[in-house]
């Protein structure tokens, strides 16, 4: 492809950005980033103040990938101040209440254990809840662990999301990537041209903006701007934060990150700038549908609503209390929901849109792609470029034959392992109630951000 050709990429995340970059470090003379906000997005995906990096993972393909990823954000001096390693449980109880528990859970481990023996790495086994509480002595609780399963590698931490974030996108600066953002940044519609390319996209302040190749990274939002024929889904999922004090901080420092593949639950070591304690359920989500789409809302917000169903509350509130019962009674000081952009398998789509010839497509982060930021962009990038081996090619591949599925049977639920690999659990995907999207709307209205009146 001729350096020289202008690209637009739709989309301040962990894709675009990291496309970007590539590019633009590859030659690529004229990349231009739009995006609602300047990035960290107040509510985009890639934004948040902590993301897990780990590659334990039941597929050999995202497993090698996050094992690259991991020794970038453990070496490398452009991740020093936003990665903390930190050990990585995951737990899985193997029969409890039957609506809770995922059948996932044994067979993620089962499969995980034996890829991360074939690759040479070292994890330990945990045969029993006391031998995770002599490992580590600051989970305070007893799970209730009938039938518990559980191992841990030392080889993860978490990474400052925003941080990170922020990170990247200077270094796009500093390789002559232009950014534009806000409302002549946010995209309402791509302008078809007579021979079925795309010209320009349009904005939300009514203008356009033209160029070559365009490049959808636009996470959750994508089936909200093209067609997807079910090949995604967008899920918000639930997110708490604990306020701690200064000394709680210190004391729980060594907390490492736990998974409850039962439940979905999973947990933080505090985040010292913050003071806060996060945990969050790895699930299968809601939707918040508009004629059949699910898409987060669209504006620009200036940070996420504090708000999450109740019942979600006390599913993040339950899972606290197996490890820190504590700090049950104190509660969340806020709550919030985040959008997985899924797919039926759970892999990335990195391919050009069906319809248009020049628009490629690099979303389906599937809840899980965050950890791959240092290494992700060289793989779009490939793909974007036709230069991805066959068989990744043909795994990221923009379906349209899940077109005549139901979406209930390609994504919900723990029988059918929607959005992916066996890691998440709890209840299935449902929609949200008319209570509570008319409560997360106005929550989020609250938010917009409005050009000041004069
Ligand atoms: C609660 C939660 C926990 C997670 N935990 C982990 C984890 O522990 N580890 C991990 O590896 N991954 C995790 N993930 C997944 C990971 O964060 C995502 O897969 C990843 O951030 C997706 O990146 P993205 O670039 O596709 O999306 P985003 O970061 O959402 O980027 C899409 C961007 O497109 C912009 N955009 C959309 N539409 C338009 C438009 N029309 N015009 C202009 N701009 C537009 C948006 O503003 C947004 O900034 C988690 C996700 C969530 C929600
Ligand atoms: C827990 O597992 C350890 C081995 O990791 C074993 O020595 C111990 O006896 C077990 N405890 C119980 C209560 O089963
Ligand atoms: C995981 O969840 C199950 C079901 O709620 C629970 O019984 C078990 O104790 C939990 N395990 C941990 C380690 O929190
Ligand atoms: C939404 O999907 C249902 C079930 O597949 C279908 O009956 C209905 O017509 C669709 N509605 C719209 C607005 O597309």
């Amino acid at each position: 492809m001729d350096k020289t050709q202008s690209i637009v990429i739709v989309g301040a995340g962990v894709f675009g950005l990291s496309t970007a970059l590539y590019l633009a470090e590859d030659g690529f003379s004229s990349i231009t980033v739009m995006d609602r906000s300047m990035p960290p997005v107040p509510d985009g995906s890639s934004n948040d103040i902590s993301r897990v990096i780990r590659f334990d993972y039941g597929d050999p393909v995202y497993a090698k990938m996050g094992r690259d990823a991991y020794e970038l954000w453990n070496t490398s001096p452009d991740y020093a101040d936003s990665f903390h390693r930190t050990p990585c449980v995951w737990t899985a109880q193997q029969s409890g209440p039957a609506d809770l528990v995922s059948a996932g859970g044994s067979d993620f481990i089962r499969k995980t254990k034996k890829i991360l023996t074939d690759m040479g790495c070292e994890w330990h086994n945990l045969d029993n809840v006391t031998a995770l509480k002599d490992r580590f002595p600051t989970v305070s609780g007893t799970p209730i662990g009938a039938g518990f399963e559980g191992f841990y590698n030392n080889a993860a931490g978490w990474a400052d999301a925003g941080l990170a974030i922020t990170g990247l996108r200077d270094r796009c600066i500093r390789a002559g990537v232009s950014f534009v953002t806000g409302r002549h940044g946010h995209v309402t519609s791509l302008e078809k041209g007579s021979d079925g390319g795309v010209t320009a996209v349009r904005t939300i302040d009514g203008g356009r903006i033209t160029a070559d190749q365009f490049i959808l990274a636009t996470g959750a939002w994508t089936a909200s701007l093209v067609p997807s024929w079910n090949t995604m889904v967008a899920t918000a999922q639930i997110v708490g934060f604990v306020r701690l004090t200064p000394e709680e901080v210190k004391r729980l420092k060594d907390l490492p990150i736990i998974f409850n593949l039962s439940t979905g639950f999973f947990s933080f070591p505090p985040h010292e700038q913050t003071g806060y304690l996060k945990v969050a359920c790895h699930s299968f989500g809601y939707t918040l549908s508009s004629s059949n789409v699910s898409s987060p809302p669209s504006e620009a917000i200036s940070q996420r609503a504090n708000f999450i169903p109740e019942e979600g509350r006390q599913r993040l509130l339950a899972g606290l209390g197996e490890i820190l019962p504590e700090l049950v009674a104190r509660g969340f000081e806020k709550t919030c929901l985040c959008w997985y952009n899924e797919t039926p398998t759970g892999d990335f789509i990195f391919d050009r849109h069906p319809e248009h010839k020049n628009v490629f497509v690099a979303t389906g982060g599937t809840g899980h792609a965050y950890k791959f930021l240092p290494v992700i962009g060289e793989y779009i990038a490939k793909a974007f470029l036709g230069q991805l081996p066959a068989d990744l090619a043909e795994r990221w591949k923009f379906h349209t034959d899940y077109r005549s599925r139901a979406q209930d049977d390609l994504f919900t639920g723990a029988s059918a392992r929607g959005g992916g690999d066996g890691s998440r659990g709890g209840p299935g995907r449902r929609e949200f109630t008319a209570q509570e999207r008319d409560r997360l709307l106005t929550l989020t209205n609250a938010l917009v951000r409005r050009p000041a009146k004069i």
